[in-house]
C-alpha cells in the first residue's frame, strides 16, 4: 500500500466502507418489510357492516332479514360453514328453533354465507399420494 503511507487512514477507510456495506444491507431489508407492510394492509380492507359485523356484500341485507331477528349476528361471524353444512345449519333452526321457510331467499342467503363465511384453508398440506408401489422388508 503505497498510495495511502498512513495505516490509520487505511484502517479509517476500510471501516467506512464496511459500515456503509452493513448500512446498505440494513436498509434494503427494511424496505423489503415496508413493502410487504403495505401488501398486508391492502389485503385486509374487508368491509363490514357497522351495526352487524357482517361482511357487506348486495346479500347482506338478505341476511340481516333472515338471520339476525332470533340472535346476534356474532353466531354466524363465529362459524365457517360449507354451502352444505350452512343449509343443514338452517335445517337444524327450522327443525328445532322454529326457522321459518326461508323460500326462494334461501339462495340468497346460502350463496352469501358460502362467499364469506366458508371454512379456510389453515395449512397447505401435499395432495394424497396415489400409485404407490409398497415392497416387502426382507430379513436379511
Ligand atoms: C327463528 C329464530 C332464528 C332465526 C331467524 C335464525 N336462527 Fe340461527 N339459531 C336460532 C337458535 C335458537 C339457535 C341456538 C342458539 C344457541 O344455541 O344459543 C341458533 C343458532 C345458530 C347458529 C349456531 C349453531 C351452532 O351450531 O352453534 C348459527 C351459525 C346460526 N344460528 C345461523 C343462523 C343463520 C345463518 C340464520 C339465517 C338463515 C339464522 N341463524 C336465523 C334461531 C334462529
Amino acid at each position: 500500500m503505497h498510495l495511502i503511507k498512513n495505516k490509520n487512514l487505511c484502517l479509517l477507510l476500510t471501516l467506512f466502507l464496511f459500515i456503509g456495506l452493513v448500512s446498505t444491507a440494513f436498509r434494503s431489508k427494511t424496505r423489503i418489510e415496508n413493502r410487504s407492510g403495505i401488501v398486508k394492509v391492502a389485503l385486509d380492507t374487508t368491509k363490514t357492516d357497522k351495526e352487524t359485523g357482517l361482511v357487506t356484500d348486495p346479500n347482506l341485507y338478505m341476511v340481516k332479514a333472515q338471520c339476525t331477528s332470533c340472535h346476534s349476528s356474532k353466531l354466524i361471524i363465529a362459524n365457517r360453514f360449507t354451502r352444505d353444512g350452512w343449509k343443514q345449519k338452517i335445517r337444524w333452526m327450522q327443525a328445532n328453533h322454529n326457522l321459518w321457510d326461508l323460500g326462494e331467499t334461501e339462495k340468497q342467503v346460502l350463496d352469501y354465507l358460502e362467499k364469506h363465511y366458508a371454512p379456510t384453508a389453515t395449512a397447505a398440506r401435499r395432495k394424497p399420494l396415489n400409485d404407490i408401489k409398497w415392497y416387502k422388508l426382507e430379513e436379511q
